[in-house]
């Protein structure tokens, strides 16, 4: 697999008229401001607590060469992000990598999501992964069908394995192989 550097542009997209980049160490705050808004009103994440800026920090620190953050914007503002992750820690499982996307409420529903879950599985497949794995709460139904939207296959349910605002949640994995 090639290894990226963290703030590398993003340049293996096929798509031009995406304005989907590598995130750099500025987009900080504003992947912040998007993500803690989801933990603290939705179920689109199990994080129960918002992260502070150097919790943010250092998650995008860990998030460099194969993990990348994506982000769509303009100017100094984020309008939202996707990235990758490992999937499991154990060695036989770094063929596989999860992904998320996140899109600012403001902003949804203009092919944000689209563009950034695109640009990951392109960022997955350049640098040589063998399938990508989205676990999404199955009540986040936009977040469903964009991945179904995306080429994504449900190949299980986990259940009640989530629990937030006194509910219990189930875990779609949705997967898409390269
Ligand atoms: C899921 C999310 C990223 C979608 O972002 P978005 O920019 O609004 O999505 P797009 O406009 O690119 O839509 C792409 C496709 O997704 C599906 N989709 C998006 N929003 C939808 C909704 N509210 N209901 C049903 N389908 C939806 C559609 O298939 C759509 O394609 P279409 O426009 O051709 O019908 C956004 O709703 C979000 O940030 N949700 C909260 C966070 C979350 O659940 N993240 C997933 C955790 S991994």
């Amino acid at each position: 697999m090639r290894r990226l550097a963290t703030c590398e542009p993003y340049h293996s997209s096929p798509m031009p008229a995406s304005r989907v980049r590598r995130a750099t160490p500025g987009d900080s705050e504003g992947i912040r401001r998007i993500y803690n808004a989801a933990v603290l009103t939705t179920t689109a994440t199990l994080d129960l607590v918002p992260r502070d800026a150097g919790e943010q920090r250092a998650w995008m620190a860990e998030h460099s060469g194969v993990y990348p953050v994506l982000v769509e914007g303009e100017g100094e503002e984020v309008w939202g992000f996707s990235c990758l992750s490992a999937y499991r820690p154990r060695p036989g499982y770094a063929t596989v990598v999860e992904d998320s996307v996140y899109v600012d409420e403001a902003r949804r529903g203009q092919g944000i999501g689209r563009s950034l879950l695109e640009a990951a599985v392109e960022a997955a497949r350049t640098h040589g992964f063998h399938s990508v794995i989205g676990r999404v709460i199955t009540e986040q139904e936009a977040s469903m069908a964009l991945h179904r939207a995306c080429g994504f296959d449900v190949v299980g349910i986990e259940r009640e394995v989530g629990r937030k605002f006194g509910r219990w949640l189930d875990v779609a994995l949705l997967q898409r192989m390269l």
